[in-house]
């Protein structure tokens, strides 16, 4: 979809539909106004529109340019956020579906509680990714065209809308490219073809990516990855993203895990299918976040170190598979008692984060659908987050929540406490990979927390990465959860690293 920037007036923006989003506060007067450029229509329709949010009406006005209007309640002027203007104009991209229009305009509220920067960045990516479909696999579509072009009004400071508007494209595409990489089938996800889809990015958006093979993962002894891998026909891999633009602001990077497992069988300790195992194509969901944080990276060309390390298996009952009671080396030296081959995430992100010290990281952030016990905790509205108890966790932790905040994509903490760790206590190895159910997204942090000897930030994505019923701007299957957070983190990371 094309994005682009006007400073005419409304009523002679010549476009299929124009959105006017609206605060509560707004609605009255500003009807009346719009009477004068649209008709007497809009007088008439004020009963009808409250400006509560997530509501809308649809006119069509009998004077100015525009062929439909659209009002969007944006809610309480005091309550306005970025996640309001998102709902908003993602309810412009559902009526903009109906009508199968090809040319939509957006009103920039008129408000003096966010930066007009921040407003136009939020309603381009309710916008696309309200639009966002995935029909790769439809050979009869019903879907229509989708909207060819997106042009935001302003009054003011064009200059800034144009950045927030630019900036709202390339994030909402990475998040695209995030959801079409969980969306996408099983048998078209191995790892090789994971790898590959790296690679294809890397060239297009001007950043690299190595791809490790089996015999290049086993001279650097990946224990986990390889014992996880057993049971599969497919081989690992293991993927290096770089981006090391000459402007950077730190000389050690910033490095990003994203746990690849490209399907979850469980393993030996098989998992049902029924809600469960169905939804399983979906454990690369870690991985998508980092691709598609990366390559929004590249595009804004962030001058920021950034590494991206994607450790990439299925997990599979196959003849060969580990089984319970294996003991497994793993990169760190360390040893693991394998009571359930289910928690394999933990197995491979291990080796990861043990084969990120060799970068020597100012900050080490993972991302995965890591348990099942994040979900029931949070639910599909925030991921838990985790970080090694101390005197620096608040300082670290404070940015990525504010990120958090600010994208729309929330994280909460949970505890890492010290007497969480005796759960995974082993009586045969170091450690073992479970720690019965209580508790069981912190011990999973517990045992990352082995193989860590840098500033860490564990976020276990279970929850929000995936969704069974639509929402506002996510329908149903991957929602790209992380892209947004991770690319704001590391905007503001990159802010305070200018002093
Ligand atoms: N990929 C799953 C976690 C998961 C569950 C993600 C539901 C998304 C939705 C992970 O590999 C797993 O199976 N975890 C186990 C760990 C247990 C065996 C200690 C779990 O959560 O049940
Ligand atoms: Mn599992
Ligand atoms: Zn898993």
């Amino acid at each position: 979809m094309k994005v682009s920037v006007t400073t005419i007036s409304i009523s002679e923006l010549d476009v299929d539909l124009l959105l006017i989003p609206m605060m509560e506060e707004q609605a009255d007067g500003t009807l009346a106004d719009l009477a004068d450029s649209f008709g007497g229509s809009f007088r008439r329709a004020a009963p009808d529109f409250s400006g509560d949010a997530g509501t809308s009406v649809l006119l069509y006005p009998e004077r100015g340019s525009a062929r439909r209007v659209a009002l969007l309640g944006l809610g309480s002027a005091e309550k306005l956020s970025g996640e309001a203007l998102r709902m908003a104009a993602a309810e412009g991209a559902r009526l903009a579906g109906v009508a199968k229009v090809e040319t939509v305009g957006v009103a920039l509220a008129a408000q003096e509680t966010l930066e007009v920067e921040y407003v136009a960045q939020s309603v381009v990516e309710g916008f696309l990714l309200g639009a966002y479909r995935f029909d790769q696999y439809r050979t009869e579509s019903e879907a229509p065209a989708p909207v060819a072009r997106l042009v935001l009004q302003t009054s003011e400071n064009d200059k800034a809308v144009r950045r927030g508007a630019e900036r709202g494209r390339v994030i909402s595409e990475a998040v695209a490219t995030a959801r079409d990489l969980v969306n996408t089938s099983p048998n078209d996800k191995t790892p090789t073809l994971l790898a590959k889809a790296m690679e294809k990015s890397a060239k297009k958006y001007n950043y690299l990516a190595s791809v490790w093979n089996k015999e290049l993962i086993e001279e650097e002894q990946m224990g986990g990855l390889l014992a996880v891998n057993l049971g599969s026909q497919e081989p690992p891999t293991f993927t290096v993203l770089e981006w090391m633009p000459d402007n950077r602001r730190n000389e050690r990077p910033v490095v990003l895990v994203g746990k690849g497992v490209v399907f979850d069988t469980g393993g030996l300790s098989l998992k049902p299918t029924k809600d469960s195992m169905d939804a399983m194509k979906s454990d690369m969901a870690g991985a998508a976040a980092v691709i598609g944080a990366v390559e929004a990276v590249a595009r804004l060309e962030l001058p920021l170190y950034v590494i991206g390390l994607i450790p990439a298996t299925d997990n599979r009952p196959g003849e060969n598979a580990y089984v319970p009671g294996d003991v497994i080396k793993m990169h760190s030296g360390k040893t693991v008692e394998v009571l359930n081959t289910d928690a394999e995430g933990r197995m491979i992100l291990a080796d990861a984060l043990s084969y990120a010290k060799t970068y020597n990281p100012e900050v080490c952030i993972d991302l995965a659908t890591l348990t099942g016990a994040a979900v029931i905790a949070l639910g599909h509205h925030a991921a838990a987050v985790m970080t090694s108890e101390g005197p620096d966790a608040d300082e670290l932790l404070a940015p990525l929540k504010a990120a958090g905040e600010r994208s729309g994509e929330r994280v909460h903490q949970l505890p890492m406490f010290e007497e969480y760790g005796e759960q995974i206590k082993s009586t045969v190895a170091d450690i073992k990979n479970v720690g019965g159910r209580a508790a069981g997204s912190i011990t999973a942090g517990k045992f990352l927390e082995h193989f860590v000897s840098y500033p860490w930030i564990h976020i276990d994505i279970a929850g929000p990465s995936f969704l069974k019923e639509a929402k506002p701007y996510k329908p149903v299957g991957g929602t790209g959860f992380g892209v947004r957070l991770l690319v704001e983190y590391l905007r503001d990371y990159a802010d305070r690293k200018r002093g």
